[in-house]
């Protein structure tokens, strides 16, 4: 029978889609089979031919607030409409200093700075560069060194590809930054294997600092970034315990600790910020995405007072970081990251996430015996599955899985790999995570 209930307009798709080279996708396979996307609302993305699919993903884990906030998008007419554009070098706008102080005033006592830029890969930048640039500063320009870790993934900079450590987003870029190095990642199946939230073991892998100080020297190292919870090699929880001793181990060192938060910022792990759910304080915390419950590009550095006043000498009328963008604290991402702010703190979202966890949790641990699972990890308002690799086709699985999703069963999902990732808005409800992890399910079994 025809289904006569109301629909949103469909939207005409241009028939020729060459032009446009898409990012981080696979251009031919998408150009053949298009998930096109028209509008959003809530929990939902519309497609172009006017299906709704439930958001397992907070579009890329940017809408911790859902979709289609009134709020955002009036703060951001608004703005547009008396303020287009203002230079952010020697100039400012009142909106950029209350959100600093704001974002000040939600992270850990200590990080007191905020230096903004317009997304997570200018974000890593930014904060390798201040790194850099704190050493020169207080005299120890021999600290030249940056360490990763292995399967972090820090945006796509040079310096973010640099410290990043997922294989395949790097090594067809040559020799990207000399001087890097590189920390053994978190993850081993055999002994953490279905763990809920932080794994029991690998607290002692914060250890291989030592390895590289010991390797180069710790006067030669300025900076260890890393990622509370990688989340684009397929979320994998810290240890318990680690960030701890990462602390430890880089303050016995001399060495700056960057939390890269660009995913975890903003409730994704019940709070804040993960510094604050692990009780460590880095010297730079770097954001993006869920500022803006990504209405609007922006990102940041949290800065540590120590690191910023180091900065803060000479004659007062020379530029004291010679570093910024053309749009840093665009007045269109500053409006929609008050608003952002705002209904996070009515909603009280990060609480919101905490709640949820358990629940979360429990939904996708039942996935345990569908075929090809091999593991299951969740922390936060987060979790992902592995799904065994089909013989020679690394993450074929996963784009099946990514397909099956949002053509068969009205679902947004991220791939990581293999791996099927679930992030979605901090919004979302009881029932909808039993829904989301119900059409999960049937993806599984699709692609078995
Ligand atoms: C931890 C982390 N850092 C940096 C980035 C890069 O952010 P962007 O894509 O906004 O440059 C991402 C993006 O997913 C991320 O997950």
């Amino acid at each position: 029978m025809l289904d006569k209930s109301p629909r949103p307009a469909t939207v005409n798709v241009p028939n020729d889609l060459a032009a446009h080279w898409m990012p981080f996708t696979a251009n031919r396979a998408f150009k053949k089979n298009p998930r096109m996307l028209a509008g959003a609302k809530d929990m939902h993305y519309l497609t172009v031919d006017g299906r709704k699919i439930i958001d397992g993903a907070a579009g890329m884990w940017c809408c911790n607030a859902g979709h289609g906030r009134p709020q955002i998008a009036e703060a951001i007419g608004k703005m547009s409409a008396t303020l287009d554009y203002a230079p952010p070098f020697q100039f400012g706008i009142p909106q950029a200093f209350e959100l600093a102080t704001r974002i000040a005033d939600l992270a850990p006592d200590g990080l007191d700075h905020v230096f903004f830029c317009n997304s997570g890969s200018e974000a890593a930048d930014t904060a390798l560069k201040i790194a850099l640039a704190y050493h020169q500063t207080n005299g120890q320009g021999g600290r030249v060194r940056l360490i990763g870790r292995e399967r972090g993934y820090h945006g796509v900079g040079f310096g973010g590809t640099s410290v990043g450590g997922i294989v395949g987003n790097r090594k067809i870029y040559g020799s990207l930054l000399t001087g890097v190095d590189h920390i053994s990642h978190t993850y081993d199946r055999e002994k953490q294997a279905f763990s809920k939230g932080e794994p029991e073991y690998g607290a002692h892998l914060a250890d291989d600092v030592e390895r590289l100080v010991n390797l180069h020297g710790a006067n030669t190292i300025a900076a260890v970034i890393v990622e509370p919870m990688a989340g684009s090699t397929g979320v994998l929880p810290a240890p318990k315990g680690y960030l701890k001793r990462l602390r430890e181990v880089t303050q016995k060192h001399g060495i700056l600790l960057i939390f890269d938060e660009v995913i975890t910022g903003y409730g994704r792990l019940g709070f804040a910020f993960a510094a604050e759910r692990y009780g460590v304080l880095p010297d730079m915390l770097t954001f993006a995405k869920g500022i803006t419950n990504g209405a609007a590009p922006m990102g940041g550095v949290l800065v540590r007072d120590t690191i910023h006043d180091a900065f803060m000498n000479g004659p007062e009328h020379v530029v004291e970081l010679t570093h910024g963008y053309t749009y840093s604290a665009h007045p269109i991402s500053c409006a929609a990251a008050l608003a952002t702010l705002d209904i996070y703190r009515e909603e009280k979202l990060f609480e919101r996430a905490k709640m949820l966890e358990p629940k979360l949790a429990d939904a996708v641990m039942s996935l345990k015996n569908e075929p090809n699972v091999v593991d299951i990890r969740c922390v936060g308002l987060t979790a992902a599955v592995d799904l065994s690799s089909l013989p020679d086709l690394p993450g074929k699985r996963g784009f099946d899985g990514l397909n099956s999703a949002f053509h068969d069963n009205d679902l947004m999902i991220r791939v990581a790999g293999d791996t099927l990732v679930l992030t979605p808005p901090l919004i979302i409800t009881e029932d909808q995570i039993g829904e989301i992890v119900d059409k999960v399910a049937k993806v599984i079994r699709a692609v078995a």
